[in-house]
């Protein structure tokens, strides 16, 4: 079997080794691999994945949403968030799934049920996450014109963003912006004040962020990227195989190689 991750630029992806575990942990041969796909070569690579030579792919940057005309149908998930970012074989049919708000949805489920949440960002990710929301959402964003289109569009509210937000209304504070990412990991999105909420963030390089760690001494409750990353990858993967990957494999792994960056 033959999967990959296209993107452009794409580099350092934890997925190929990820899958690679749990191919050979379920017994299949199979090889994952990378493919840096600029977007006018797009149709060209779908050309490919439709001759069979891959079994299924995942999608990131930049092709999430421009990959959507070139597929036979798509999952309702993959519709609600208007982006793509796995594409396996259902019979003759490419179907584009959208696992990200999925992975996030089980893992958020094991810890809490959210009744009212804040989702600070608006890009690709909050809009995967955002519908899978159980309760009410209200999103944030630095430019706040985006946070109101996509509180319209899921029908939800927006807030203006700020650093000192009033988080008292909320249970869960989910972060799907790149503050904190490595190397800016000194950045945080916002002052943890006068909450008691389940911290979230979906960036898992570094983990844990800044916010999580400011999160963690403040006494609350954290929910890291790297669960994240391996649920959305899990749901990919069973797309693909047919089979449930152990996911205690795949965190073990991510979080060793992790270590090591
Ligand atoms: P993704 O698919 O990872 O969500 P994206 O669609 O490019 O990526 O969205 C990035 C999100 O991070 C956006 O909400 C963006 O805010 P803007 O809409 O104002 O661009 C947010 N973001 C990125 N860098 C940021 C920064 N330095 N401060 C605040 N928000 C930032």
């Amino acid at each position: 079997m033959q999967f990959a991750v296209i993107g452009h630029p794409i580099a350092h992806s934890l997925s190929p080794m990820l899958h690679e575990t749990w191919l050979k942990a379920a017994g299949l041969f199979g090889c994952y691999t990378m493919v840096d796909v600029e977007a006018d070569q797009l149709d060209t690579f779908v050309q490919q994945v439709r001759a069979r030579q891959f079994d299924g792919i995942n999608v990131t940057i930049p092709h999430k949403s421009t990959i959507i005309p070139f597929l036979d149908r798509l999952e309702p998930a993959a519709v609600r968030a208007g982006a793509v970012n796995t594409v396996y074989w259902d019979g003759d049919e490419l179907v584009g799934a959208n696992t990200d708000g999925t992975g996030f949805a089980r893992a958020l489920a094991t810890r809490t049920h959210a009744k009212n949440s804040l989702v600070i960002g608006a890009g690709g990710a909050a809009r995967g996450i955002i519908p899978m929301l159980p309760g009410h959402v209200t999103v944030t964003n630095r430019t706040n014109q985006t946070a109101e289109r996509v509180a319209v569009e899921f029908g939800q509210s927006a807030v203006p963003w700020s650093r000192t937000l009033d988080l008292t209304p909320y249970d869960v504070i989910i972060n799907t912006t790149s503050v904190g990412m490595a190397p800016a990991i000194d950045q945080t999105p916002i002052e943890l004040t006068a909450t008691t909420a389940l911290i979230c963030d979906i960036i898992y390089r570094p983990t844990p962020t800044r916010l999580l760690r400011e999160a963690t001494a403040n006494g609350l409750d954290t929910l890291d990227g790297v669960l994240m990353f391996v649920l959305q990858a899990a749901e990919a993967f069973e797309r693909f195989t047919g089979h449930p990957p152990d996911l205690a494999l795949g965190e073990q792994v991510i979080r060793k190689q992790l270590e090591e960056f």
